[in-house]
């Protein structure tokens, strides 16, 4: 088992231990929280989902991007000139990793409207498990932005970290991971291959299960924000 995996019992670990996984962020905040478990539920609806993924991007989004840099521009307010700090927007660049990463999506493009997307898909191949590329579409010049990646479930982290690896490949070097559930082996391979990548997750959960799925997780976040099986 590797050395800095928090073994304590699901019940018993603070959300937020960033003195054992420094490159974790858990969002603790209670509106995080219980927009989280209400989407846990099971008897929760597809519109009700999609409807709280929304809200609950736009607060990761807030942690996500905390350390996105700014410039100051000169603006007139009612009573002085000053230098305000503004956003760099067109240097950012948001990727889904399909299908799930798009609901997501759009709740960061609401709080930051000019940034560029990009679309990464993986499938996994039956035979070696390994996951294969079937789609890359991605902005120019991501060496020059700060790219944040979406995708709900940090289970495995090998998508995840393939995914990462494509947008290395293509140049970007500021990478933070937002996921809303997160397991702790996925954690780990992130941390193995990308130690330098930030995720930013609403809870770190258990474990994964025999089938792959996070415990106690969410179920099949595509499945239950498209209404599919
Ligand atoms: N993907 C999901 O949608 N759910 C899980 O629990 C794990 C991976």
């Amino acid at each position: 088992m590797p050395d800095d995996r928090d073994t304590r019992n699901y019940a018993e670990r603070p959300l937020s231990d960033n003195a054992t996984i420094p490159h974790l962020t858990v969002v603790t905040h209670p509106l995080v929280q219980h927009k989280l478990s209400i989407m846990r539920d099971k008897s929760t609806s597809t519109s009700k989902f999609r409807q709280l993924l929304r809200e609950i991007s736009m607060l990761l989004a807030y942690e996500a991007t905390r350390e996105l840099p700014t410039v100051n521009v000169k603006i007139d307010t009612p009573i002085c000139e000053m230098d305000a700090p503004m956003l760099q927007g067109r240097k950012m660049a948001l990727v889904s990793i399909l299908r799930a990463g798009n609901g997501l999506l759009d709740g960061v493009l609401e709080l930051i409207p000019a940034a560029r997307v990009g679309f990464v898909g993986l499938y996994r191949d039956p035979e070696t498990l390994q996951p294969v590329e079937y789609y890359c579409k991605l902005p120019s010049e991501l060496e020059e932005r700060w790219t944040v990646v979406v995708d709900p479930m940090l289970a495995t982290g090998n998508s995840s970290a393939a995914a990462v690896d494509m947008l290395k490949k293509a140049g970007a070097r500021h990478i933070v991971f937002m996921c809303l559930l997160a397991a702790p082996e996925g954690v780990q391979r992130m941390k193995e291959a990308h130690p330098d990548v930030r995720i930013v997750t609403a809870a770190l959960d258990e474990k994964l299960n025999d089938h792959g799925y996070i415990v106690p997780g969410l179920g099949d976040a595509g499945d239950r924000m498209f209404g599919t099986k």
